[in-house]
Protein backbone atom coordinates (compact mmCIF):
# COMPACT_ATOMS: atom_id res chain seq x y z
CA UNK A 1 0.00 0.00 0.00
CA UNK A 2 1.44 3.40 -0.57
CA UNK A 3 0.98 6.06 1.43
CA UNK A 4 1.05 9.69 -0.02
CA UNK A 5 3.14 12.16 2.21
CA UNK A 6 1.49 15.57 2.30
CA UNK A 7 3.06 18.52 2.02
CA UNK A 8 0.87 20.56 4.37
CA UNK A 9 1.55 21.52 8.00
CA UNK A 10 -1.01 23.07 9.99
CA UNK A 11 0.09 25.00 13.42
CA UNK A 12 -2.56 26.49 15.56
CA UNK A 13 -1.49 29.13 17.57
CA UNK A 14 -5.32 30.39 18.25
CA UNK A 15 -5.72 28.81 21.76
CA UNK A 16 -2.91 30.37 22.80
CA UNK A 17 -4.84 34.23 23.18
CA UNK A 18 -5.20 35.99 26.49
CA UNK A 19 -7.80 33.51 27.48
CA UNK A 20 -10.91 35.78 27.66
CA UNK A 21 -13.43 34.32 25.51
CA UNK A 22 -14.58 35.44 22.13
CA UNK A 23 -18.47 36.21 23.60
CA UNK A 24 -16.82 38.43 25.94
CA UNK A 25 -14.69 40.41 24.44
CA UNK A 26 -17.71 40.90 21.73
CA UNK A 27 -20.20 42.06 24.57
CA UNK A 28 -17.81 44.06 26.10
CA UNK A 29 -17.38 45.71 22.53
CA UNK A 30 -21.00 46.08 22.14
CA UNK A 31 -21.16 47.79 25.53
CA UNK A 32 -18.81 50.27 25.18
CA UNK A 33 -19.40 51.07 21.41
CA UNK A 34 -23.29 51.66 22.02
CA UNK A 35 -22.90 53.66 25.32
CA UNK A 36 -21.38 56.35 23.31
CA UNK A 37 -22.50 59.32 21.77
CA UNK A 38 -21.83 58.95 18.64
CA UNK A 39 -22.38 54.99 18.63
CA UNK A 40 -20.53 52.86 17.27
CA UNK A 41 -19.54 49.09 16.27
CA UNK A 42 -16.72 47.64 14.85
CA UNK A 43 -16.54 46.38 11.21
CA UNK A 44 -14.14 43.27 12.39
CA UNK A 45 -17.32 41.81 14.31
CA UNK A 46 -19.53 41.23 10.50
CA UNK A 47 -17.81 38.11 9.33
CA UNK A 48 -19.64 35.06 11.51
CA UNK A 49 -20.72 32.12 9.03
CA UNK A 50 -24.05 33.99 7.92
CA UNK A 51 -21.64 37.58 7.39
CA UNK A 52 -18.98 34.97 5.51
CA UNK A 53 -21.60 34.21 3.02
CA UNK A 54 -22.89 37.14 2.73
CA UNK A 55 -19.47 39.01 2.24
CA UNK A 56 -18.81 36.05 -0.49
CA UNK A 57 -22.24 37.25 -2.30
CA UNK A 58 -21.05 40.91 -2.43
CA UNK A 59 -17.95 40.09 -4.11
CA UNK A 60 -20.05 38.77 -6.82
CA UNK A 61 -22.37 41.88 -7.03
CA UNK A 62 -22.00 43.74 -10.58
CA UNK A 63 -21.75 46.94 -8.36
CA UNK A 64 -18.42 45.66 -6.01
CA UNK A 65 -16.00 46.06 -8.73
CA UNK A 66 -13.04 46.15 -5.68
CA UNK A 67 -12.45 41.86 -6.36
CA UNK A 68 -13.10 41.66 -10.12
CA UNK A 69 -10.20 44.69 -10.35
CA UNK A 70 -8.09 42.96 -8.07
CA UNK A 71 -8.14 39.40 -10.25
CA UNK A 72 -7.47 41.28 -12.96
CA UNK A 73 -4.51 43.01 -11.89
CA UNK A 74 -3.22 39.68 -10.25
CA UNK A 75 -3.77 37.69 -13.66
CA UNK A 76 -2.15 40.29 -16.18
CA UNK A 77 0.77 40.39 -13.61
CA UNK A 78 0.98 37.30 -12.02
CA UNK A 79 4.63 36.35 -13.69
CA UNK A 80 6.05 39.85 -13.26
CA UNK A 81 4.83 39.32 -9.68
CA UNK A 82 6.77 35.49 -9.26
CA UNK A 83 9.53 37.33 -10.98
CA UNK A 84 9.72 39.75 -8.90
CA UNK A 85 9.17 37.86 -5.42
CA UNK A 86 11.59 34.93 -6.93
CA UNK A 87 15.16 37.12 -6.61
CA UNK A 88 16.91 33.67 -6.49
CA UNK A 89 16.71 32.65 -3.39
CA UNK A 90 14.20 30.64 -1.41
CA UNK A 91 11.19 32.86 0.50
CA UNK A 92 8.37 32.20 2.94
CA UNK A 93 4.73 33.48 1.14
CA UNK A 94 2.86 34.67 4.25
CA UNK A 95 -0.63 35.32 3.20
CA UNK A 96 -2.21 37.58 5.72
CA UNK A 97 -6.15 36.83 5.76
CA UNK A 98 -5.68 33.85 4.00
CA UNK A 99 -9.22 32.57 3.88
CA UNK A 100 -9.87 30.50 0.53
CA UNK A 101 -6.88 32.14 -1.03
CA UNK A 102 -8.69 32.36 -4.55
CA UNK A 103 -6.27 35.20 -5.51
CA UNK A 104 -3.64 33.44 -3.82
CA UNK A 105 -3.76 30.50 -6.33
CA UNK A 106 -2.94 32.52 -9.24
CA UNK A 107 0.47 33.37 -7.93
CA UNK A 108 0.52 29.87 -6.76
CA UNK A 109 0.10 28.68 -9.71
CA UNK A 110 2.61 31.48 -11.41
CA UNK A 111 5.36 30.87 -8.93
CA UNK A 112 5.21 27.25 -9.72
CA UNK A 113 5.44 26.97 -13.08
CA UNK A 114 8.53 29.29 -13.02
CA UNK A 115 9.85 26.61 -10.25
CA UNK A 116 10.34 29.51 -7.69
CA UNK A 117 11.94 28.15 -4.65
CA UNK A 118 9.67 28.86 -1.60
CA UNK A 119 6.53 27.94 0.80
CA UNK A 120 3.51 29.16 1.24
CA UNK A 121 1.96 30.28 4.43
CA UNK A 122 -1.44 31.46 5.06
CA UNK A 123 -2.77 32.99 8.34
CA UNK A 124 -6.37 33.20 9.15
CA UNK A 125 -7.80 33.35 12.64
CA UNK A 126 -10.52 30.96 11.08
CA UNK A 127 -9.49 27.55 11.88
CA UNK A 128 -12.44 26.07 9.38
CA UNK A 129 -11.39 27.96 6.57
CA UNK A 130 -7.71 27.26 7.12
CA UNK A 131 -8.60 22.90 7.28
CA UNK A 132 -10.51 23.70 4.01
CA UNK A 133 -7.62 25.22 2.65
CA UNK A 134 -5.65 23.09 3.67
CA UNK A 135 -7.23 20.19 2.41
CA UNK A 136 -7.61 21.95 -1.48
CA UNK A 137 -3.81 22.54 -1.51
CA UNK A 138 -3.02 19.18 -0.44
CA UNK A 139 -5.26 18.64 -4.03
CA UNK A 140 -4.71 21.29 -6.46
CA UNK A 141 -1.06 22.04 -5.21
CA UNK A 142 0.71 19.09 -3.45
CA UNK A 143 3.61 19.79 -4.45
CA UNK A 144 4.09 23.12 -2.85
CA UNK A 145 4.84 23.18 0.73
CA UNK A 146 2.68 24.83 3.16
CA UNK A 147 2.95 26.04 6.35
CA UNK A 148 -0.65 27.29 7.41
CA UNK A 149 -0.79 29.27 10.40
CA UNK A 150 -4.60 29.59 12.33
CA UNK A 151 -4.38 32.87 14.53
CA UNK A 152 -4.33 36.74 14.83
CA UNK A 153 -2.02 38.38 12.17
CA UNK A 154 1.26 39.78 14.51
CA UNK A 155 0.65 36.15 16.70
CA UNK A 156 1.50 34.52 13.43
CA UNK A 157 4.12 36.72 12.58
CA UNK A 158 5.48 36.47 15.87
CA UNK A 159 5.88 32.83 15.33
CA UNK A 160 7.53 33.44 12.16
CA UNK A 161 10.36 35.81 13.56
CA UNK A 162 10.81 32.84 15.86
CA UNK A 163 10.59 30.10 13.52
CA UNK A 164 11.77 30.66 9.86
CA UNK A 165 14.32 32.68 9.44
CA UNK A 166 14.30 33.12 5.78
CA UNK A 167 13.28 35.72 2.78
CA UNK A 168 9.33 36.92 3.40
CA UNK A 169 6.96 38.25 1.11
CA UNK A 170 4.12 38.98 2.74
CA UNK A 171 0.59 39.75 1.33
CA UNK A 172 -2.30 41.48 2.47
CA UNK A 173 -4.54 41.56 -0.55
CA UNK A 174 -8.04 42.98 -1.08
CA UNK A 175 -8.28 46.58 0.32
CA UNK A 176 -8.36 45.27 3.29
CA UNK A 177 -6.30 47.79 4.31
CA UNK A 178 -8.84 49.87 3.80
CA UNK A 179 -11.14 49.22 6.76
CA UNK A 180 -8.60 50.88 9.11
CA UNK A 181 -8.65 54.39 9.68
CA UNK A 182 -5.57 56.11 9.44
CA UNK A 183 -3.48 55.69 12.33
CA UNK A 184 -4.64 52.32 12.34
CA UNK A 185 -3.36 51.24 8.43
CA UNK A 186 0.01 53.19 10.13
CA UNK A 187 0.55 51.48 13.08
CA UNK A 188 -0.55 48.43 11.04
CA UNK A 189 2.29 48.77 8.34
CA UNK A 190 4.85 49.51 11.16
CA UNK A 191 3.89 46.25 12.97
CA UNK A 192 4.67 44.30 9.61
CA UNK A 193 8.03 45.99 8.96
CA UNK A 194 9.37 45.48 12.83
CA UNK A 195 8.99 41.63 11.26
CA UNK A 196 10.73 41.90 7.72
CA UNK A 197 14.46 43.14 7.04
CA UNK A 198 16.36 43.73 3.85
CA UNK A 199 15.00 42.33 0.84
CA UNK A 200 11.54 41.31 1.92
CA UNK A 201 8.48 42.69 0.59
CA UNK A 202 4.89 43.44 0.83
CA UNK A 203 2.24 43.10 -1.50
CA UNK A 204 -0.35 45.55 -0.59
CA UNK A 205 -3.97 45.63 -2.62
CA UNK A 206 -5.50 48.98 -2.22
CA UNK A 207 -8.61 50.59 -3.29
CA UNK A 208 -8.01 53.71 -5.65
CA UNK A 209 -9.96 56.76 -5.34
CA UNK A 210 -12.15 57.36 -8.59
CA UNK A 211 -15.68 58.71 -9.22
CA UNK A 212 -17.52 58.77 -6.13
CA UNK A 213 -20.92 57.27 -7.71
CA UNK A 214 -19.06 54.16 -8.33
CA UNK A 215 -17.50 53.62 -4.82
CA UNK A 216 -21.29 54.67 -3.25
CA UNK A 217 -23.15 51.96 -5.44
CA UNK A 218 -20.53 49.22 -4.49
CA UNK A 219 -21.23 49.65 -1.25
CA UNK A 220 -24.99 50.13 -2.08
CA UNK A 221 -26.25 47.67 -4.67
CA UNK A 222 -29.60 47.13 -5.88
CA UNK A 223 -30.24 43.73 -4.34
CA UNK A 224 -29.74 44.74 -1.03
CA UNK A 225 -26.85 41.99 -0.27
CA UNK A 226 -25.02 44.52 1.45
CA UNK A 227 -27.79 46.18 3.58
CA UNK A 228 -28.21 42.50 4.66
CA UNK A 229 -24.30 42.54 5.89
CA UNK A 230 -24.27 45.55 7.55
CA UNK A 231 -28.00 44.57 9.19
CA UNK A 232 -26.45 41.46 10.16
CA UNK A 233 -24.30 42.56 12.93
CA UNK A 234 -27.52 43.36 14.68
CA UNK A 235 -29.00 39.56 13.97
CA UNK A 236 -25.31 38.37 15.16
CA UNK A 237 -26.15 40.73 18.72
CA UNK A 238 -29.43 39.09 18.89
CA UNK A 239 -27.88 35.50 18.57
CA UNK A 240 -25.09 35.66 20.37
CA UNK A 241 -26.13 38.52 23.52
CA UNK A 242 -29.95 37.48 23.65
CA UNK A 243 -30.88 41.11 21.94
CA UNK A 244 -33.93 42.09 20.74
CA UNK A 245 -32.92 44.31 18.22
CA UNK A 246 -35.74 44.76 15.31
CA UNK A 247 -34.05 44.41 11.92
CA UNK A 248 -37.21 45.86 10.36
CA UNK A 249 -36.44 49.27 12.27
CA UNK A 250 -32.90 49.72 11.24
CA UNK A 251 -31.70 50.76 8.05
CA UNK A 252 -28.13 50.53 6.19
CA UNK A 253 -26.83 53.81 5.30
CA UNK A 254 -23.94 54.40 2.77
CA UNK A 255 -22.39 57.60 2.78
CA UNK A 256 -18.94 58.35 0.46
CA UNK A 257 -17.05 61.14 1.43
CA UNK A 258 -14.57 62.24 -1.21
CA UNK A 259 -12.51 64.88 0.41
CA UNK A 260 -11.41 62.58 3.16
CA UNK A 261 -11.85 59.18 0.89
CA UNK A 262 -13.70 57.40 2.91
CA UNK A 263 -17.21 55.36 2.70
CA UNK A 264 -18.78 54.94 5.93
CA UNK A 265 -21.58 52.39 6.31
CA UNK A 266 -24.57 53.17 9.15
CA UNK A 267 -27.31 51.61 10.91
CA UNK A 268 -29.73 54.51 11.21
CA UNK A 269 -32.89 53.99 13.79
CA UNK A 270 -35.61 54.19 11.59
CA UNK A 271 -37.77 55.32 14.99
CA UNK A 272 -37.23 56.23 18.84
CA UNK A 273 -36.83 52.98 20.19
CA UNK A 274 -35.19 50.79 22.93
CA UNK A 275 -32.94 47.74 23.27
CA UNK A 276 -32.59 45.31 25.84
CA UNK A 277 -29.21 42.74 25.85
CA UNK A 278 -29.75 39.57 27.75
CA UNK A 279 -25.74 39.33 28.63
CA UNK A 280 -25.38 42.74 29.35
CA UNK A 281 -28.70 43.03 31.23
CA UNK A 282 -28.79 46.66 30.09
CA UNK A 283 -31.30 48.88 27.82
CA UNK A 284 -29.65 50.56 25.38
CA UNK A 285 -31.97 53.77 23.94
CA UNK A 286 -32.30 55.27 20.09
CA UNK A 287 -33.68 58.67 18.87
CA UNK A 288 -35.29 58.26 15.89
CA UNK A 289 -32.66 58.95 12.86
CA UNK A 290 -30.08 58.27 15.50
CA UNK A 291 -27.12 56.37 13.30
CA UNK A 292 -24.23 53.57 14.65
CA UNK A 293 -21.51 53.79 12.53
CA UNK A 294 -20.23 49.86 11.96
CA UNK A 295 -17.42 50.53 9.09
CA UNK A 296 -15.00 52.60 7.39
CA UNK A 297 -13.74 51.49 3.65
CA UNK A 298 -10.68 54.04 3.04
CA UNK A 299 -10.22 54.80 -1.29
CA UNK A 300 -6.10 56.10 -1.72
CA UNK A 301 -4.50 57.69 -4.17
CA UNK A 302 -1.14 56.47 -5.60
CA UNK A 303 0.58 58.79 -3.50
CA UNK A 304 -0.75 58.59 -0.48
CA UNK A 305 0.06 55.25 -0.29
CA UNK A 306 3.61 56.30 -1.34
CA UNK A 307 3.71 58.35 1.89
CA UNK A 308 2.16 55.70 4.23
CA UNK A 309 4.39 53.10 3.11
CA UNK A 310 7.45 55.49 3.16
CA UNK A 311 6.33 56.66 7.16
CA UNK A 312 6.60 52.94 7.54
CA UNK A 313 9.55 52.08 5.86
CA UNK A 314 9.00 50.81 2.83
CA UNK A 315 9.61 51.76 -0.57
CA UNK A 316 7.51 51.34 -3.72
CA UNK A 317 9.29 48.69 -6.11
CA UNK A 318 6.15 48.43 -8.34
CA UNK A 319 2.73 49.23 -8.87
CA UNK A 320 0.15 46.94 -10.60
CA UNK A 321 -3.34 48.36 -11.76
CA UNK A 322 -6.03 46.90 -13.89
CA UNK A 323 -6.84 48.83 -17.36
CA UNK A 324 -9.87 51.27 -15.50
CA UNK A 325 -7.34 52.07 -12.94
CA UNK A 326 -9.57 51.09 -10.16
CA UNK A 327 -7.15 48.71 -8.15
CA UNK A 328 -4.22 48.52 -7.19
CA UNK A 329 -1.69 46.06 -5.74
CA UNK A 330 1.29 47.73 -4.66
CA UNK A 331 4.51 46.21 -4.41
CA UNK A 332 6.63 47.55 -1.34
CA UNK A 333 10.14 46.77 -0.86
CA UNK A 334 11.95 46.83 2.64
CA UNK A 335 16.05 48.63 2.29
C1 LIG B 1 -13.35 43.38 3.52
N1 LIG B 1 -13.43 44.79 3.05
C2 LIG B 1 -12.26 45.12 2.25
C3 LIG B 1 -14.69 45.11 2.38
C4 LIG B 1 -14.69 46.60 1.93
O1 LIG B 1 -14.87 46.85 0.74
O2 LIG B 1 -14.47 47.46 2.77
C5 LIG B 1 -15.89 44.84 3.26
C6 LIG B 1 -17.20 45.32 2.68
N2 LIG B 1 -18.05 46.08 3.29
C7 LIG B 1 -19.10 46.29 2.50
N3 LIG B 1 -18.88 45.71 1.35
C8 LIG B 1 -17.68 45.06 1.44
Amino acid sequence: MQTKISNQAIVDLSKKTNGSSDTAAFAQHVAEGLSQNPKKLSSRYFYDATGSKLFQKIMDLPEYYLTRCEFEVLNDNRQAMANHFAQDSFFHLIDLGAGDALKTKILLKALQNQQSDFDYVPIDISGDAISHLHQNLDFEFPNIKSNAVIGEYFQALEWLQQNKSERKVVLFLGSNIGNFDATESLSFLHSIRSYLTAGDKLLLGVDLRKDPYTILKAYDDASGVTAAFNLNLLKRINEELGGNFDLYKFRHYPLYNPQEGVMKSFLLSERKQEVYLEALDRTFSFEAWEAIHTENSYKYSLPQVEEMGRRCGFKIETVFQDKRQFFADVLFSVD
